[in-house]
């Protein structure tokens, strides 16, 4: 699926350049030297060449001050080849994330973190939807899972995943429960569930004894198993069996993530340059 998204972004993207002569720019920023960002942002990478788009990689030293950090988002805002800008979370613990994602011009801001696009979505009148949650409902629309009127628990109340998952299965008319840390009883939430989203970041934390025979499940986690193994937060090997989907980790929800990243680029792309769909 997320070969077929980027390869429609790569006609498409053919297309501007062959009629208009402009091909996207996503600047990807990461600070200091978190492996499982590295990941991402190489990934991010590898999918802007593929698509055709224009990438710029930002690795800044893990001592990066918030001034200089805040001096780059403001050049990359104004730089006109430059369409979507990307700082990888999470950064360094002195550096604060927050003002950081309201410095980003909110118009080139792909991950759909900064304020204006938050508060679009909860409206549900959008330009960009967060990566994640955008590409767990293509899947979810892709194998026609029907969210209407179905009991949806989201594991995991974060900005990035929790939050606006539950708002999207929202908007689709899903009856929607968001679980977190303080969740009393959430094995018996968890058993509700029609379908059900991981997104916890525990390894294997969702057992068998927690999924409704016949449930869809999405693993959003990116965790490493005791024996530093990457895995999810859903115990793939016991819950296969007993629900009707569910994505693995790796090759799940993280390239329809990206695959995300791309569409919102090229719509960023178009957006300031005054073309329509
Ligand atoms: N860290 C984990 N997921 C993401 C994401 O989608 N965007 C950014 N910027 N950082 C992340």
């Amino acid at each position: 699926m997320s070969a077929e998204v980027k390869e429609s972004v790569r006609q498409l993207t053919e297309q501007l350049k062959a009629e208009h002569n402009i091909t996207p720019g996503l600047a990807v920023v990461i600070v200091g030297d978190d492996p499982a960002s590295r990941v991402y942002v190489n990934n991010k990478k590898k999918a802007c060449e593929a698509v055709g788009f224009k990438s710029e990689e930002y690795a800044l030293p893990a001592e990066t001050t918030q001034e200089e950090l805040l001096a780059l988002v403001e050049t990359l805002n104004n730089k006109e080849d430059i369409n979507g800008i990307l700082v990888q979370l999470p950064l360094p613990k002195h550096l604060d994330d927050k003002a950081v994602i309201a410095a980003i011009r909110s118009d080139k801001d792909v991950d759909a973190f900064h304020a204006v696009n938050v508060g679009k979505i909860m409206l549900g009148e959008y330009d960009f939807l967060p990566c994640t949650p955008a590409g767990v409902m293509e899947m979810l629309h892709s194998y026609q899972i029907p969210v209407e009127g179905r009991e949806c628990v989201v594991i995991g109340r974060s900005n990035i995943v929790g939050k606006p998952m539950g708002m999207l299965l929202l908007h689709e008319n899903g009856t929607v429960t968001i679980c977190h840390s303080r969740t009393k009883n959430l094995a018996e939430v968890c058993r509700r569930a029609d379908i059900l989203v991981a997104a916890v970041g525990i390894p294997k934390f969702v057992t068998a004894d927690m999924v409704k025979d016949g449930a869809v499940v999405i693993d959003v986690g990116m965790d490493r198993d005791e024996n530093g193994k990457l895995c999810g937060d859903v115990d793939f090997e016991n819950v296969k069996d007993k629900c009707s989907f569910i994505t693995p980790v790796p090759g799940g929800v993280g390239p329809m993530t990206i695959a995300t990243l791309m569409k919102n680029t090229l719509k960023a792309c178009k957006l300031q340059h005054g073309i329509s769909e």
